[in-house]
């Protein structure tokens, strides 16, 4: 099915400026760029995103990580969305990611770990509408 998901290019990235190289990725696999944003996050903005991992002793660090600079906020649509953006970032430790995925390839640890990939359709629905309007 034809599904979108949200990608956030982090900070660790976007200094390393290969935003266009992620993106050439997206569109390589077949992903549409429906909505993009570039924004400096706010304590706030990203602890509200983050909610679910509150309680998680790596909360404050991922926090302070994800407002230490401008990330890059974008929606991408195609079919089976969710999985296909999860297979190009790998996994969520760079050290256990495939290679030639986007974290293999350009993230250097678990909190610096380039992108954030929503991990199913009703999660990625919610986390569109956090950042973009309808
Ligand atoms: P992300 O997909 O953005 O979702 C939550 C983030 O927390 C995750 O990527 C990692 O960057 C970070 N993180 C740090 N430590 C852990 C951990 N032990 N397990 C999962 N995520 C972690």
């Amino acid at each position: 099915a034809i599904e979108r998901t949200l990608s956030i290019i982090k900070p660790d990235a976007v200094a390393k400026n290969v935003i266009g190289q992620i993106y050439s990725r997206f569109e390589g696999a077949g992903l549409k760029i429906v909505a993009a944003r570039m924004t400096q996050l706010s304590r706030e903005q990203a602890e509200g995103f983050y909610a679910a991992h509150k309680e998680r002793g790596f909360f404050k660090d991922l926090v302070d990580f994800m407002v230490s600079g401008p990330v890059m906020i974008q929606a991408l649509e195609g079919e089976n969305a969710v999985a296909v953006h999860r297979d190009l970032m790998g996994a969520t430790d760079p050290k256990k990611a495939d290679k030639g995925t986007i974290r293999a390839d350009f993230a250097d640890s678990i909190d610096a770990n380039a992108v954030h990939g929503s991990d199913a359709v009703d999660a990625a629905a919610i986390e569109i509408a956090y950042f973009f309007s309808k």
